[in-house]
């Protein structure tokens, strides 16, 4: 048994989510999570919404309300969704909280001390009207190597270049066109040359075990060769206060230098609402814990680097040495999960441009075990893969109705018709030894692909064990046995599909865990076996303002194994458990696609 701590990217509340960001972070890591408790293992899974930064400000700024009222309403949406989908935190959070100011801080503090971070003079933009400083992705101008007009100041789209404003031909502000005025500057930066060596160390390490997927350790180690201290302070009036700076409020540290610690702030208002404040060090100080961290391509950077690096620095273990500090040593990532995009009807996700499916109109109409199985089965895991509404309806009728809904309602109605309850075996005949022993098996295959993220792979398999079990019905005929004679025989099939049904549900649990409660009640169990988040109205620990956290209790949870099925217990006529569509809506929703994106 192993301590595993699930760290899942921390949705940016400037908006809904849609189905892309789900795909990405949310169902894999639930996935994963789910199936590692019922492997035995003590998890700690844990997040929140990320809501620091320019684009929460601009968005506010657009809507005229304040950054706090923005996030305080898209935190919510953002919580009620993923519960919604039944991703099973331990703690989902916000980085707005008070502990979490303090913990970043303190983290912020440790590594300065450490002599980390360095204070260098930069020239920053600054809109004339308004005196706020504008973001480099917010100026545009020509680009001075390829000479294409719209070149952002961070890179040029055209030529791929990386650029900083200052290169800029016409600079010009995209919020509201007028030149930006470039001023002299000071901010913090982490000394990142100071940490690459270790960096490397730790990445050359991971990379021996062979399990990261190879881009991501391929990518992680490409940056390495060109690093550059990093500013970790901003000209914003959002964000946490920078400690030393608290006379100018117009400084506050980068979204990213916080965001990546609410991992570990996350954590640490775990321990303290579960009444043990100090229960979050096993997760983060001992050697043995394995940390899984999960999100989109666009986070790698991030999580393989800055945030290693920033522990790197707390714990003291760069090239200019120092101690620990109140954290004590921290661990870095076991390994950095990260999936590739999600498209959607071949073009990318884009709000601003209405390419987007957001999480909660999609389970307005569909159920949330539609869409997890179709992320599971068809999501970008190792490239990016594409969401498209003939595909998903397909999926949805062909495999999860057809295939598996079936084989839960052929088996249940048939027990309660023949019998009412879950008969005892007779002799097993060897059709019915090879079904029950190729499904045994899977246990072992499903749970090593999903131990190893290949998710796809783990509920393919499972899924073709669903179809053995139908064939298994088509072969031995049941509905065909109606004499006397045959009756012992149609006891035993029954029990055979009772306990196929019930393993297969127990191992498509992690992926469809609302379906499988639901299973488990049609064969007259009267367990959860997948149990759900909650939603828990808190107040803030240290006395900031109230706020949802998603939580719940996952520990009763069956073992990942065969489980003998519950011989008398209570069927009744099955009520269809997965909802059949009508391949209309394919057409229908594309339409309402295509009308949105026109407007
Ligand atoms: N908010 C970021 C995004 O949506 C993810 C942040 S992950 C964190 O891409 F760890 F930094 F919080
Ligand atoms: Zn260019």
């Amino acid at each position: 048994m192993s301590t595993v701590l699930s760290a899942v990217a921390w949705p940016y509340a400037n908006g809904p989510r849609h189905i892309g960001h789900v795909a990405g972070f949310g169902v894999p890591s639930d996935v994963f999570s789910r199936y590692m408790r019922m492997a035995g293992h003590d998890v700690l899974m844990v997040s929140g919404t990320d809501e620091h930064g320019t684009p929460i400000l601009v968005e506010a700024d657009k809507e005229g309300v304040t950054a706090q009222e923005l996030a305080d309403r898209n935190n919510r949406l953002i919580v009620e969704d993923l519960v919604a989908l039944g991703l099973s935190y331990d703690l989902f959070t916000r980085t707005t909280t008070r502990n979490h100011y303090q913990v970043v801080q303190d983290m912020f503090v440790a590594v300065r001390d450490n002599g980390y971070m360095i204070e260098q003079i930069t020239s920053g933009a600054i809109s004339p009207s308004t005196g706020r400083t504008l973001p480099d992705r917010y100026i545009e101008g020509t680009c001075p190597i390829c000479k294409a007009g719209g070149a952002r100041g961070d890179q040029c789209d055209n030529c791929g270049n990386q650029l900083d404003p200052t290169d800029l031909i016409d600079p010009v502000s995209r919020i509201n066109g007028e030149t930006p005025q470039f001023v002299e500057t000071s901010h913090w930066f982490l000394d990142l040359p100071a940490l690459a060596a270790e960096l490397g160390r730790w990445l050359d390490e991971r990379e021996a075990t062979g399990t990261w997927r190879p881009n991501v350790i391929r990518f992680s180690q490409n940056i390495l060769e060109d690093i550059r201290p990093r500013a970790m302070t901003r000209d914003i009036d959002w964000g946490i206060p920078v400690p030393g700076w608290e006379d100018q409020p117009n400084k506050r540290l980068y979204v990213w230098f916080d965001a990546v610690i609410g991992y570990l702030s996350a954590s640490i208002e775990w321990a303290r609402r579960s009444g043990d404040p100090e229960a979050w060090r096993r997760w983060w100080n001992d050697p043995e814990t394995l940390s899984y961290y999960f999100m989109g391509k666009d986070n790698i950077v991030f999580h393989s680097q800055i945030w290693p690096a920033e522990m790197i620095a707390q714990n003291g273990k760069g090239d200019k040495g120092g101690e620990p500090g109140r954290f004590g040593e921290l661990n870095l990532p076991t390994e950095v999960v990260s999936s590739e995009f999600l498209t959607m009807e071949g073009k990318k996700f884009s709000s601003s441009k209405r390419v987007v499916i957001y999480v909660r109109d999609m389970l307005k109409t569909y159920q949330p075990d539609a869409l997890r199985y179709f992320i599971s089965a068809a999501g970008p895991e190792n490239q990016d893969s594409d969401f498209t509404w003939v595909d998903f309806v397909s999926r949805t009728n062909n495999e999860l109705v057809a295939g598996w809904g079936n084989l839960v309602n052929r088996t249940a109605a048939m027990i309660a018709k023949n019998v009412g309850e879950i008969p005892a075996a007779g002799d097993l005949e060897e059709v019915d030894e090879k079904l029950l022993a190729a499904i045994r098996e899977g246990f072992d295959t499903v749970g090593r692909l999903i131990e190893s993220h290949r998710q796809r792979a783990a509920i393919a398999e499972a899924m073709r064990l669903v179809g053995e079990a139908n064939r298994y019905v088509s072969e031995t005929e049941p509905f065909k046995m109606k004499s006397a004679e045959q009756r012992p025989r149609l006891l035993t099939v029954l029990h055979v599909l009772a306990q196929a049904v019930t393993d297969l549900n127990t191992m498509l649990s992690p992926f469809l865990p609302h379906s499988a409660n639901a299973v488990e009640k049609a064969l007259g169990g009267e367990r959860q076996i997948a149990p759900m988040p909650r939603i828990d109205e808190v107040e803030d620990l240290d006395g900031g303002h109230g706020y949802p956290i998603i939580t719940g209790d996952y520990t009763d949870v069956p073992a990942w194994a065969h489980r003998p099925v519950g011989v008398g217990q209570t069927v009744v006529k099955p009520s269809g458990i997965f909802v059949k569509l009508d391949p209309k809506i394919a057409e229908e929703e594309l339409e309402r696609l295509e009308a949105a994106a026109e407007q």
